[in-house]
């Protein structure tokens, strides 16, 4: 299976950061120039004045993270849609659509394309298989440049999705004259630094995730919480862990704890927390902890400097932490192996959505 694990879920985690060196290779070197933008033949980014992504399960969420990009870095009015609910959706000109899909072939994706007027604006299909229907049916097709992925659950499709976006995102935007230039610079940044980020969380969080799952196995419900750009990764965290281990598991944004979740925190209530640099989640890790909760903070700002550990603040990329969402794939399917679920194949669910 060309990896050191039985399953190809494990093996396809483990590609990630290779998954991202290979999308960072052929897409970087033609950002700044909007070489990438062009070649896609998108209209100029002043020619849009909406963008409109469209998804399902973790492509919408990959679809989420690339919304935060047009709209922190382009301050363009952005908004992500979830495609089984966009049927009545009011559509507007000069709108890019961005419709996300590693199988290209999912039918509510498919179905909202269909709704759109002609004349509505633009379509570029985001996909890991160019030759489907969603790349015949689009205007532009890139090429994720996963791999194959055999794994039911999305890994490396879903790192592979919101780093491509990224890159062609930036590629309009560095040439439009409406990016952010601080914003657009600690992106470039950011995307060249991914590889490691994401190797080093695997590395830190392996035997972690393991020790972590003998311990929360008996855990019946669990809560993933993240403010701003960090909650898409909690909200993939909760995913990947219903999915896989077939154990409750719910998302919020760390805000709305108290406006009802807060209720369901009882001594020993797994809160996994997608620390994205926001001060303000060490007071809610607090209100969860003063219930008993046992909170799991990934994506920490502790860095060791001189022997010294320190608490940074940290301005992440607008498409947030994405280095994040490897401890939460490893817990989810180290959970699901203890509970001697099939990884590779949960049930009722299937690769590829061909039914609206
Ligand atoms: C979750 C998962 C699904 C898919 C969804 C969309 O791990 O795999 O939620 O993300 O069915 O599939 P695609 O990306 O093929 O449109």
């Amino acid at each position: 299976r060309g990896g050191r694990h039985d399953d190809h879920m494990g093996n396809e985690i483990d590609e990630q950061p290779v998954v991202a060196r290979r999308v960072l290779d052929a897409l970087a070197p033609s950002i700044r120039d909007g070489a990438l933008w062009n070649r896609l033949g998108l209209p100029p980014v002043e020619e849009i004045d909406r963008v409109a992504v469209l998804g399902c399960g973790t492509s919408l969420h990959a679809g989420r993270a690339l919304a935060g990009v047009f709209a922190r870095v382009g301050r363009i009015p952005t908004r992500a849609l979830t495609a089984s609910e966009a049927a009545h959706e009011v559509w507007e000109p000069r709108t890019l659509v961005v419709a996300m899909s590693q199988s290209g072939e999912t039918a509510d994706v498919l179905r909202a394309l269909d709704g759109l007027p002609s004349g509505h604006g633009t379509v570029l299909a985001l996909t890991n298989n160019t030759a489907s229907s969603l790349a015949r049916r689009a205007d532009a097709v890139i090429d994720c440049l996963a791999g194959p992925e055999i794994g039911v659950a999305a890994t490396k499709t879903f790192v592979a999705q919101v780093l491509t976006g990224a890159c062609v995102a930036l590629s309009g935007l560095s040439v439009s004259g409406r990016a952010d230039a601080a914003v657009l610079d600690a992106d470039l940044s950011a995307l060249a630094a991914t590889p490691d980020a994401l190797s080093g969380a695997l590395h830190a969080w392996r035997d972690r995730a393991a020790d972590l799952a003998a311990d929360l196995v008996t855990a019946s419900g669990f809560l993933f919480l993240g403010r701003g750009a960090g909650l898409v990764y909690a909200a993939e965290g909760a995913l990947k862990l219903k999915e896989l281990s077939y154990r409750w598991a719910e998302h919020h944004a760390a805000g709305e704890l108290k406006h009802g979740p807060l209720a369901l925190v009882d001594a020993g209530t797994p809160v996994f927390v997608v620390d994205d640099g926001d001060p303000r989640l060490d007071v809610d890790i607090a209100e969860v902890e003063a219930r008993g909760g046992r909170v799991i903070r990934v994506g920490e700002r502790a860095l060791r400097v001189g022997g010294l550990s320190l608490q940074l603040p940290r301005t992440g990329p607008s498409w947030g932490p994405l280095e994040t969402v490897v401890p939460l794939q490893l817990f989810s399917r180290e959970l699901a192996l203890r509970l001697q679920r099939n990884v590779d194949k949960p049930r009722n669910l299937a690769k590829s959505v061909t039914v609206a």
